[in-house]
C-alpha cells in the first residue's frame, strides 16, 4: 500500500475542516471569536460559494447534520426541491428519450435550498449575528482571492469549460472571457458580492421575496427555465429526524431520506457486523471482498425503494432489520464475487454527478456540524443568472427521468424517485457523525455522488474497526461498488497485488485516480484531529 504517514491537525478546543484554504480560514475565526459550530457551518458555506465554485453555492441545496453539546441532534434538508411546473416527463423528446436539459441549462435547475438552509439552522442554533456571518464572503467576492492549482486544473476537466462557454455570464466570470483562469490569477466576483450584500442585509428573505428572487425569476422565465418567484416564495426547510443506529459499540448519526446514504451505511455495517471482514486486514483483498459485496446489495436496494419521503414510503425499518441483513449477509460467499445480475433481477445502473463538497466543524463548546452541500454536477447546470453571479444548480437530474431506462448518461432509477412538483430529488449526501459512550466521537462526509455512502462506509469502519487515527482513516485507499454496472472500482494506491487476488475473486476492476474527498474530525483523548483529504486541496485549522 503506497500511503504516505501524516499527521492529522490536532488542536485541544476546536476545528475546522473543508475543501478550501479560505473557507477553512473564515470557519476558525468565527469560532476563534466566541461563534459556535453553526455560526462557522454559515459563514463557511457563504465563503464555499466564492471560493469554490464548482461545489460551494447559493444556487444549489444540501443537508446539515447538527449535533450540539447537551446530546441533541437534528437534520436540516435545505435541498433543492422540483419546481412547480415540473412533471413527470419533462425531460424526454418527441421519441420519449430522456435529453440533456436535466444536466445543463436553465431547465436543469430544481429551487436552490442553500440561503433558506443557513438561515434556518441560524435563527434556531446560532449565537452571532447574521451579517457578522455573510461578510468573509462578501470580502472575498469583491476584493477576489488567488485561484489555486486546484481551482484552475476543475475548468479544464470533463467538458467544463465547455460547458460554461454556453452561458454568457459564466464564459464572463469562471472562464475570464475564454482565456481561462489559472493559478494565482486574482478572482473578483462583483455580482456575486452584491448579491451576498442583499443577503447580508435582508436575509433569505431578499433570495426568496426580494429583489434576488425577483431577478432569478425573470432570468429563468426569459431562457425557458421553470422555476418562478411563486417556486422561491414557497421553498420551505424541512428538519427531520436524523437516522440513528449502532455499530460495534458506536452510534452511528446519519442521514434520513431524502438521502439515501444514511440507510446505505447502517444497512451495510449492518451486513457486515458478524462477518470476520477484518481478519485479514485493512486494504486486504479478502477485505475489500466483504466491502464490496455489502455494498452492491445496498445498492440493488437502493435503486429500487428510494426516493423522497414525503412521496413515497421509504421502508428504512425493512432493509435495516436484522433478519433481511443476515440473509444479505449470509448470501455472501468467501473469495469469490457474487454477479450482481444474481443479486435481483433488472438492469439498473446509477450514476450521479460527482461534484458536491463538505466539511466537519466542531467548536469550542462540542457542538458539531457536518455540512455536505451543492450543485450536483461539477459548476451545476452552467447557468450564472444575470446581475446575480452565482451558479445554479442541475439537481433536476438526481432524479429518474425516464424511470427504468437509462437517460443520456446511464442514470436509471426507479418510479420512487420519477420527477412530480416540489417533490426531492433522491440523493446520496451523508453527512454523519459516530458517537461513543455518549460523546462525539467523530464528524465525516464528503462529495462523490453514490460514491459518498461508501467512502463515508470506509473511513467509519477505518476509525471503528481498524483503530485508525483521522488522517490514516482518511488517506487509506477507497473502493466503490454499486451493484449496476457490475464492477469494483479501486483507487490506484492499491497495490497491484491486491488487484489481481480481487480480480481472481471474479472482479472486473476499474482503477480511480480517486474516490471521495472526505473531511473529518475525530475526538479522541482529548484532542480533535482534523483530517482533510490529501487526494485534493482541502485544510484543517484548530486551535
Ligand atoms: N447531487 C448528489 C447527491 O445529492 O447525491
Amino acid at each position: 500500500m503506497s500511503v504516505e504517514a501524516r499527521e492529522p491537525v490536532r488542536a485541544r478546543h476546536a476545528m475546522v475542516v473543508t475543501v478550501e484554504q479560505h473557507a477553512t480560514d473564515v470557519g476558525a475565526a468565527v469560532l476563534q471569536n466566541g461563534g459556535n459550530a453553526v455560526d462557522a457551518a454559515v459563514a463557511v458555506a457563504f465563503a464555499l460559494a466564492v471560493t469554490h465554485p464548482s461545489a460551494g453555492n447559493l444556487g444549489g441545496g444540501g443537508f446539515m447534520l447538527l449535533r450540539m453539546a447537551d446530546g441533541r441532534t437534528t437534520f436540516i434538508d435545505f435541498r433543492e426541491r422540483a419546481p412547480g411546473a415540473a412533471s413527470h416527463d419533462m425531460y424526454l423528446d418527441a421519441d420519449r428519450n430522456a435529453t440533456k436539459d436535466s444536466q445543463i441549462g436553465y431547465r436543469a435547475s430544481g429551487i436552490p435550498g442553500t440561503v433558506a438552509g443557513m438561515a434556518y439552522a441560524h435563527a434556531k442554533f446560532g449565537k452571532k449575528p447574521w451579517n457578522e456571518l455573510v461578510q468573509p464572503a462578501v470580502d472575498l467576492a469583491k476584493n477576489g482571492f488567488p485561484v489555486s492549482w486546484g481551482l484552475a486544473n476543475m475548468f479544464t476537466l470533463d467538458n467544463i469549460a465547455e460547458k460554461l462557454a454556453e452561458f454568457p455570464e459564466s464564459k464572463r466570470i469562471f472562464l475570464k472571457g475564454g482565456a481561462m483562469l489559472e493559478a494565482g490569477d486574482v478572482l473578483t466576483q462583483p455580482e456575486l458580492a452584491a448579491t451576498l450584500e442583499r443577503i447580508r442585509d435582508r436575509g433569505a428573505d431578499d433570495f426568496y421575496h426580494g429583489q434576488t428572487a425577483h431577478l432569478l425569476a425573470a432570468d429563468m422565465q426569459e431562457h425557458g427555465g421553470l422555476i418562478t418567484e411563486q417556486d422561491l416564495a414557497d421553498y420551505k426547510v424541512i428538519e427531520r429526524r436524523p437516522l440513528t443506529g449502532f455499530y460495534h459499540g458506536h452510534t452511528v448519526v446519519t442521514a434520513p431520506p431524502p438521502s439515501s446514504g444514511g440507510i446505505g451505511i447502517l444497512e451495510m455495517m449492518g451486513i457486515l457486523d458478524g462477518t470476520d471482514y477484518t481478519r485479514t486486514g485493512a486494504g486486504s483483498a479478502r477485505e475489500l471482498h466483504y466491502l464490496a459485496e455489502a455494498m452492491r446489495r445496498f445498492f440493488a436496494d437502493r435503486s429500487q425503494y428510494m426516493g423522497d419521503p414525503e412521496f413515497n414510503k421509504v421502508p428504512v425499518t425493512e432493509l435495516l432489520d436484522p433478519h433481511y441483513l443476515e440473509t444479505l449477509r449470509a448470501s455472501i460467499q468467501p473469495e469469490k464475487a457474487t454477479p450482481s445480475s444474481e443479486i435481483r433481477p433488472g438492469k439498473i445502473e446509477l450514476v450521479e454527478g460527482s461534484h458536491t463538497t463538505h466539511y466537519s466543524i466542531v467548536d469550542a463548546a462540542g457542538n458539531a456540524a457536518a455540512v455536505t452541500y451543492t450543485l450536483n454536477d461539477s459548476f451545476g447546470s452552467g447557468v450564472t443568472p444575470a446581475k446575480l453571479g452565482f451558479l445554479m444548480n442541475d439537481e433536476m437530474d438526481d432524479f429518474a427521468p425516464k424511470p427504468g431506462e437509462p437517460n443520456g448518461f446511464g442514470l436509471v432509477q426507479g418510479e420512487a424517485n420519477s420527477i412530480a412538483p416540489h417533490k426531492t430529488p433522491l440523493s446520496s449526501m451523508s453527512p454523519t457523525m459516530l458517537v461513543r459512550d455518549g460523546k462525539l466521537e467523530a464528524v465525516l462526509g464528503t462529495p462523490g455522488g453514490p460514491t459518498i455512502i461508501n467512502s463515508v462506509l470506509q473511513v467509519a469502519l477505518n476509525i471503528i474497526d481498524f483503530g485508525m487515527n483521522a488522517q490514516e482513516a482518511v488517506d487509506q485507499p477507497r473502493i466503490h461498488e454499486q451493484w449496476m454496472p457490475d464492477r469494483l472500482q479501486a483507487e490506484m494506491s492499491f497495490s497491484p497485488d491486491t488487484i489481481r487476488l480481487l480480480e481472481s475473486y471474479g472482479y472486473e476492476v476499474q482503477l480511480k485516480r480517486r474516490i471521495g474527498e472526505m473531511a473529518v474530525v475525530l475526538v479522541r483523548n482529548g484532542w480533535l484531529e482534523g483530517a482533510p483529504d490529501g487526494r485534493t486541496e482541502g485544510t484543517a485549522k484548530g486551535f
